[in-house]
């Protein structure tokens, strides 16, 4: 099992999860410094204020990158470092810190992939509508041309952005994450708010970037299985697809939303916040498309007995289902033919665009071993069996450039705080002493054999 030449073989973080020093050299809040800072937010109330403190550790992080083999590191660049308000005045000291950071991922020999939004809006935007305005997609485009001019001579490959199913349904209608709206029809509007601000800023990189730069974003597309055959689960699961998935697949590939979806969402909203244009905006031309894949997702019709399944944001008439064991410390099923699934199906959905794996990763409580060392033989299955689930894909098939790793270090897992741990390397956060687990030394052997384990 070995894989195509030029493979890359990364490990995936985001600012507000490691970079700390959030009110350091001009630095302003974000909704994610906002909402950690909510009461009851998040469990046990942990907040990003320090984090890995990467900000400052920056060097020894990507130290450990090369010690793992990494060819690249995939990290996300925070626009309240960059433009502290959102928009306007530049804040040079928070573009120094990611120069820094790519000259020495470079002098590593380590691609940069950097994310433009993963999801730490600037709080003064979030004061004037944030995604409920268009104007926040203007100023995404304005964010992404200043990042651009400054870095793109060193950072060839871009991501506008990450996961906006999760902006705008876990921040609009769930309100689990930040800025914790619960709102079924604003996450309509969000998501395509977010999907324009994804166009205007493709554009914008196509426009500043020379033309080798490669331009993606990064989707969680939902690997969906009905519950049962029957025709009502079969029904959610159809109407699911269209909220999770057609929703930001057709106008990224068609130019226009899927007719299903204003059907099935007229009793909340007209659309009337589509402008002309916006759509030929959005089906920018891609390089690749960034796949994350954790866990497949089931979905029936609502059930009888409402304490067993987990309401699926913006529709209370389907139900999430919870998945068989295994599962990892999350609670997510672990399951890596669905991996090889969702990459062949997105191939399909994408023809002609290349994919990569931009995040895949499990959450498991470690402790330390006799030796003395954190053996986290689940972690390290879990890399091991979705490594190959990704060869198969390729097999098949599938386009498949890279696989990043979720994720280098442990860090700040959102609503979960540091409950959860999903790094490769161990991170105690009083002393921010940085430990290779077993999973780490296990990736560095299958990085080193271009993927043979
Ligand atoms: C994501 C997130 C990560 C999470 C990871 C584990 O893009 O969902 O980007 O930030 O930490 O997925 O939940």
């Amino acid at each position: 099992m070995s894989f195509p030449e030029g493979f890359l073989w990364g490990a995936a973080t985001a600012s507000y999860q490691i970079e700390g020093a959030v009110a350091e050299d001009g630095r302003k809040p974000s909704i994610w410094d906002t909402f950690s800072h909510t009461p009851a937010a998040i469990a046990s109330g942990d907040t990003g204020d320090v984090a890995c403190d990467h900000y400052h550790r920056y060097r020894e992080d990507v130290a450990i990158m090369a010690e793992l083999g990494l060819t690249a590191y995939r990290f996300s660049i925070s626009w309240p470092r960059v433009v502290p308000d959102g928009s306007g005045a530049v804040n040079e000291a928070g573009l120094d810190f990611y120069s820094r950071l790519v000259d020495e991922l470079l002098a590593h020999g380590i691609a940069p992939v950097a994310t433009l939004y993963h999801w730490d809006l600037p709080q003064r935007l979030q004061d004037a509508g944030g995604w409920l305005t268009r104007d926040t997609s203007a100023r995404f485009a304005d964010y992404t041309a200043v990042v651009a001019q400054r870095l793109g001579d060193r950072i060839s490959t871009f991501t506008t952005l990450n996961e906006p199913w999760c902006s705008a349904f876990l921040g609009h209608a769930s309100g689990e994450h930040a800025p914790g709206i619960k709102d079924n029809a604003a996450a309509l509007t969000a998501a395509h708010h977010l999907l324009l601000a994804h166009g205007l800023s493709a554009g914008v990189l196509r426009a500043e970037l020379p033309p080798s730069a490669q331009v993606s974003i990064t989707l969680n597309p939902a690997l969906l299985r009905p519950a049962s055959e029957s025709l009502a689960d079969r029904d959610a699961c159809r109407r699911a697809e269209v909220l999770s998935n057609r929703i930001f697949v057709d106008p990224l590939v068609n130019g226009r939303y899927p007719a299903e979806l204003i059907t099935d969402t007229a009793d909340r909203t007209d659309w009337s916040f589509v402008a002309d244009g916006d759509l030929a905006t959005i089906q920018a031309k891609l390089d690749f498309i960034g796949v994350n894949y954790y866990q497949p997702t089931t979905v029936g019709a609502n059930p009888a007995d409402p304490a067993a399944p987990v309401l699926l944001p913006g529709a209370s008439d389907m139900f999430v289902h919870p998945q068989p064991p295994p599962h990892t410390g999350m609670g997510w099923g672990i399951d890596p033919s669905g991996l090889r699934e969702l990459l062949v199906r997105t191939a399909v959905d994408f023809p002609g665009t290349s994919l990569v794996i931009t995040e895949n990763g499990s959450a498991f409580e470690d402790s330390l071993d006799e030796a003395g060392e954190y053996h986290d033989a689940q972690r390290a299955q879990y890399l091991r069996d979705h490594v190959a689930a990704a060869h198969r894909a390729i097999e098949a098939g599938v386009d498949l450039r890279g696989y990043f790793a979720w994720s280098l270090l442990d860090n700040f897992e959102w609503a979960w705080g540091y409950a959860q741990r999903f790094g490769v390397v161990h991170v105690d956060f009083q002393s921010q002493q940085r430990r290779l687990k077993h999973s780490a030394h296990v990736y560095r052997s299958i990085i080193a054999a271009n993927g043979a384990s």
